[in-house]
């Protein structure tokens, strides 16, 4: 995976703590052998700092794979908290709450199998926090699906809008905000992503240096002005 900063700062992350279970081990585990795209320990630890941080009791993820993410946010809820993970492929749902039985989280968890835009689309409910870790192409319709799931004082948290690879770099990325022709359609989206972000004045957005960058776009205003 790519960093915004020096390998021995995530080390120092992993170490600093919190510590990994057994089953978020075994969820790496199952990433590094398969190639799948977690959102990685960085992050997951943002996350569920975020998630103490803002007291949140309910959180909507979108894109949740097997829960790797799901799960550190899950044991930063209080026991009463609630997670709504979505998911088109229902194996890896499955698995999601496969692993959060496993540590005991499932009560805290409900798992929907479908296109989380349409999901997020029909609830009516309001969200603390609001996860994006879908498609990249498809932030910006999962950010118009869930803005107004999520009151003042909430936030939505977006994983990879600063590095992938050799593809979306920081350079590119300033440079295609500057108004240059982006590289590759990787930095357009990201660009054309943190530029809408920017534009909505109902949220106030800050980057974090974790993982491959973390979004933390906090909402300010019940509605655009
Ligand atoms: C980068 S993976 C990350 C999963 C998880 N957040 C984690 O940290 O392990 C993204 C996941 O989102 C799912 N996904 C992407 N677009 C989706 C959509 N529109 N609806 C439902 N699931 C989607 C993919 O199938 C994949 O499992």
């Amino acid at each position: 995976m790519a960093e915004l900063h020096a390998e021995a700062v995530g080390g120092l992350i992993e170490w600093a703590g919190p510590a990994a279970d057994e089953v978020l081990e075994a969820m790496t585990a199952r990433a590094e052998r398969d190639g799948f795209p977690t959102v990685g320990p960085e992050v997951g630890r943002a996350l569920a700092l975020c998630t103490r941080l803002s007291g949140a009791r309910s959180v909507l993820e979108l894109g949740s794979g097997f829960g790797y993410s799901a799960y550190w946010v899950a044991r930063a809820l209080p026991p009463d908290g609630r997670i709504v993970l979505t998911e088109r492929d229902g194996a890896l749902l499955a698995d999601a709450r496969a692993y959060f039985e496993r540590g005991d989280l499932a009560d805290r968890a409900t798992f929907e199998q479908g296109d989380a835009l349409d999901i997020a689309e029909a609830r009516t409910d309001t969200f603390d926090l609001v996860v994006l870790d879908h498609d990249t192409a498809d932030y910006v319709a999962g950010f118009e699906a869930a803005r107004d799931l999520v009151a003042p004082g909430g936030a939505i948290l977006v994983d990879n809008v600063a590095v992938y690879g050799d593809v979306l770099t920081p350079d590119g990325l300033l440079a295609t905000l500057d108004g240059e022709e982006p590289p590759n359609d990787r930095t357009r989206v990201v660009a054309e992503f943190l530029t809408h972000l920017r534009q909505d004045d109902a949220f106030e957005t800050y980057l974090l240096p974790v993982g491959e960058g973390l979004a933390v776009a906090t909402r300010v205003q019940p509605s655009k002005e």
